[in-house]
């Protein structure tokens, strides 16, 4: 199968694919089309070599509950076995199990300009909805980009919103460069051509921190519920509407073939007597979800009773990672005069 991504162009020479998920919440859709399902996908069609990891020093930005934390870091690993990720063709791993990142962190601290992270959208909106940041929130993009540096990554597959962080990361492993010669490569971001940025169930950017998710497992009750929430308006099935301007038909495009969503497209912008209401567009919207994950939720079942297996995985993952990042932090150090 073709994946629907963008290059932005990456270095020549070897290929290395990189990214992460904050444990922060549980994964929902806009995590699954934008990321995740690229971080399952790629490693399935590209030979070449493949680090996805759990964030959870990014995550302690904001986390501040420890068994919680600890749950959604097995939870958040589980989800990507559950969806299909290969341990053999990706490594995956726990960030907080490479220590090296933060000496990478300092070491592009100290040659990055300030300016960087004061242009920096995510965290200016964060603060905007009235989070008090804290001296890490502030930090997040140099550990982020290296994160990035510390594998010598060359493509980035993320959704939208974190572009800028990846343009930082260039800036800073090119800040880190003009000083000490050419000790990091530089990274690109990769988008999903189609759902780089999914919308949440109230319409703005579906995120872990904003109430309006979808986690991806979510089924029965609970998920009719999520999607009853979807917003629409009141207007009759029997008038013909715009389905462009139809949230539902954005969380639509998501999971049904092309055919058949042009279907209901055709029958919503007709109108007339027969015509969907959104009360059953939805019916077939949590239909979909069900149906699509259904073999993803069977898996994390029997990936929920086996946590050794789930341990076993990360240690393997975070043993192949963290030689990576000593070398290159090795290299750094000696670029700069620590060794
Ligand atoms: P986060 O939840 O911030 O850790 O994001 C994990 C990954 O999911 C990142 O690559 C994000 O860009 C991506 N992502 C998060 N929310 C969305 C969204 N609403 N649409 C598309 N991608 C998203
Ligand atoms: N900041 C990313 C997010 O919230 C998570 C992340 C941390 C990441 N380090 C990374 C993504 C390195 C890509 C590469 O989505």
């Amino acid at each position: 199968m073709t994946l629907p991504i963008a290059d932005t162009g990456a270095d020549a020479g070897p290929k290395t694919y990189l990214s992460g998920v904050q444990p922060s919440g549980l994964q929902h859709l806009g995590n699954y089309f934008g990321a995740i399902r690229q971080h399952i996908e790629l490693p399935a069609r590209e030979p070449a070599e493949h680090f996805y990891f759990i964030a959870d020093y990014h995550a302690l930005t904001t986390s501040r509950d420890r068994d919680e934390l600890r749950n959604r870091v097995r939870e958040t690993a589980i989800t990507y076995l559950a969806l299909g990720l290969d341990p053999k063709l990706a490594t995956l791993f726990r960030q907080s199990d490479v220590p090296e990142v933060q000496e990478i962190t300092w070491l592009l601290a100290t040659t990055g300009g300030l300016g960087l992270l004061e242009r920096a959208v995510s965290f200016k909106e964060k603060v905007e909805r009235g989070l008090k940041p804290n001296i890490g929130l502030f930090l997040y993009p140099v550990l982020m980009a290296a994160d990035i540096l510390a594998y010598d990554s060359t493509l980035v597959p993320v959704g939208a919103d974190q572009v800028q962080h990846i343009e930082i990361a260039q800036d800073l492993a090119a800040s880190f460069n003009s000083v000490y010669g050419e000790v990091f490569r530089r990274p690109s971001a990769l988008l999903s051509k189609e759902h780089s940025k999914v919308p949440g169930l109230d319409g703005q950017k579906m995120s872990k921190s904003y109430g309006n998710s979808l986690w991806i497992f979510e089924s029965g009750k609970p998920l009719a519920k999520a999607i009853g929430k979807i917003a629409t308006d009141s207007r009759p099935p029997e008038e013909a509407k715009d389905p462009a301007g139809l949230l539902l038909f954005d969380f639509l495009a998501l999971f049904l073939a092309p055919s058949e969503l042009e279907d209901w497209r055709e029958r919503v912008r007709r109108g007339g007597v027969g015509a969907p209401g959104y009360g059953h567009l939805k019916q077939r919207l949590i239909a979909a979800v069900e149906e699509r994950f259904a073999p993803a939720r069977a898996r994390r079942a029997e990936l929920l009773a086996d946590p050794a297996e789930v341990d076993r995985i990360l240690e393997q993952g975070a043993r192949k990672a963290r030689a990576r990042a000593v070398a290159t932090r090795d290299r750094a150090f000696r670029a700069c005069g620590l060794r």
